[in-house]
């Protein structure tokens, strides 16, 4: 089954930059509209001329994805400008590194609050308002390769990735009769803002500051572009599945790791002594 994209309507969070903003320029090449969101309002609004660009129609809803009401005012922003909306793009998100003891209680929460409850809230208040107006959907979250593995230092950010993954392919299960498609994103090392945001975030703990899986420091085999991320995005818009993957050579790792602990703890261990 293929889905045509023309003049569907497509919601993202986190669209003034990487990921989210490339995958809003993709989905308007396909023919779809957007409505975008991100705490920056000159960077999506220069985002968005770019989806015009790209011929496109598009709203803009700056806020914080942890507001309270935001998401209710995403969907109403796509129903009021384009009368419907077809697809929800969950991906505002950042990391930081620090080991888990040094993480402060309310740095812990606040990442969950932004990278799996804001998320959580958005793509549920979709699903509702799909269901109630009886129409099919398809709900994405950006995850990571992360969801599959951890990285020491990385520990509260890839839980908030892991648990959006095992969420998302329950509800891919449970919306299955209502015709709405869910969807987990899984890039690997990928070129955008999000080191220096981590980087900025991680603070001065012992082991905080230095750059990890950077796309400087990680092999080029790992890391790719955000519009190659937002092509598997659109892929996976018109032939819906559970999982986006852009990295076969990742997704084996995962399973090796997944499959033997103590290898995953080796791999690690070199990781970590490379990184310094
Ligand atoms: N880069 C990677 O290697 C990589 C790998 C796997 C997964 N991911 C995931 O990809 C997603 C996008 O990240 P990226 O790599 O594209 O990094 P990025 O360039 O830093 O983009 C993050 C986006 O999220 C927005 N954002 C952050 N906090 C927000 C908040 N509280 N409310 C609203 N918007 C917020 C930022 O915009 P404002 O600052 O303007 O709000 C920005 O548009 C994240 O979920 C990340 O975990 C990234």
């Amino acid at each position: 089954m293929t889905i045509d994209l023309q003049g569907k309507v497509i919601v993202i969070t986190g669209a003034s930059s990487g990921i989210g903003a490339a995958t809003a320029i993709e989905c308007a090449r396909a023919g779809m509209n957007v409505v975008l969101n991100a705490r920056r309002a000159e960077r999506l609004e220069s985002v968005a001329e770019q989806v015009r660009a790209a011929g496109g129609e598009v709203d803009t809803v700056v806020g914080d994805v942890t507001d309270a009401g935001i998401s209710a005012r995403l969907l109403d922003a796509a129903q009021q400008r384009f009368d419907r909306f077809d697809a929800v793009f969950a991906n505002a998100g950042y990391g930081f590194k620090k080991p888990t003891h040094e993480v402060a209680q309310e740095q812990l929460r606040h990442i969950f609050e932004v990278n799996f409850f804001a998320s959580v809230d958005l793509i549920n208040a979709a699903a509702n308002r799909l269901i109630q107006q009886k129409r099919p959907g398809h709900l994405l979250m950006c995850s990571s390769c992360v969801a599959k593995f951890t990285l020491p230092g990385y520990s509260a950010y890839t839980a908030t990735k892991a648990a959006q993954n095992h969420l998302c392919r329950a509800m891919g299960i449970e919306l299955e009769p209502h015709g709405i498609f869910v969807s987990s994103v899984h890039p690997i090392t990928t070129t955008t803002e999000f080191f220096e945001v981590s980087q900025r975030l991680g603070g001065g703990g012992s082991a905080a500051g230095k750059s990890a899986p950077a796309p400087g420091h990680a092999p080029k085999l790992f890391v790719q572009t955000p519009q190659r991320v937002a092509r598997a995005i659109v892929r996976c818009l018109r032939r819906p599945r559970p999982e986006v993957w852009t990295s076969l050579t990742t997704r084996a790792v995962a399973a090796a790791m997944t499959l033997v602990p103590g290898f995953m703890d080796v791999v690690m261990r070199r990781a970590g002594r490379a990184d310094g």
